[in-house]
């Protein structure tokens, strides 16, 4: 297996990958600033891809912190793997396998999923997979290339902000969910 980049693997799945380039730095760090780092924290990364924002997000955390970052490109995998930090903790899996981690344990999700490709079922069990491993005062972030997510975000999630960073290839929205015992969304998400 040999390191790949985000083009490559575009070309091989735009529909899995959904970009053909990293994330900047410029949208990185309008992510982090949505974070507070001045503790401990356990953060989960959806869609890592060549790690852009897992670094980002390294670069702040305290040394205790913790990050899981699934990412399911193999060879995506592999390149995460170049980052030599204790801290990370790379699961080479789809995110449908999130159930296996405990729940109430994440004080932030940090998601690059191309949710415009996904399926509703699909989308429907990773927003409830986040909402069950989110902490209840929790963060969710989240970035598209178009609002096409936003309305279910906010209808499932409650107090969904919405960012734009222009800085971007294409330039992105970021939604961020703060946690509170009144948004926790019902079910079924869609209807069906
Ligand atoms: C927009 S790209 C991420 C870009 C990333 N922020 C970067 O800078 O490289 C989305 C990533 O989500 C991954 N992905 C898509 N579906 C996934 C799934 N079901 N489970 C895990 N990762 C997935 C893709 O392989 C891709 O690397």
């Amino acid at each position: 297996m040999k390191k790949s980049n985000i083009t490559l693997e575009a070309v091989k799945n735009m529909k899995q990958v959904g970009s053909i380039v990293s994330s900047s730095i410029f949208l990185t760090k309008k992510i982090t600033k949505g974070i507070d780092f001045s503790r401990k924290i356990n953060v989960l990364e959806l869609g890592a891809g060549t790690g852009a924002i897992t670094r980002g997000i390294l670069n702040e955390m305290s040394h205790n912190s913790v990050l899981y970052s699934y990412e399911n490109n193999a060879n995506l995998v592999h390149t995460l793997r170049g980052i030599n930090d204790k801290r990370l903790i790379i699961k080479s899996e789809c995110v449908s396998k999130l159930n296996n981690l405990p729940d109430g344990f994440f004080d932030v999700v940090v998601s690059s999923l191309p949710l415009s490709n996904l399926s509703d079922d699909f989308k429907s069990n990773v927003y409830r997979d986040i909402r069950s491993k989110l902490t209840k005062s929790g963060t969710y972030i989240q970035y598209q290339y178009s609002l096409s997510d936003y309305k279910n975000i906010e209808r499932l999630f409650k107090n969904c902000k919405v960012d734009f960073c222009l800085l971007n290839l294409p330039p992105a929205f970021i939604y961020k969910v703060e946690m509170t015992n009144e948004g926790a969304p019902e079910f079924p998400l869609f209807a069906q």
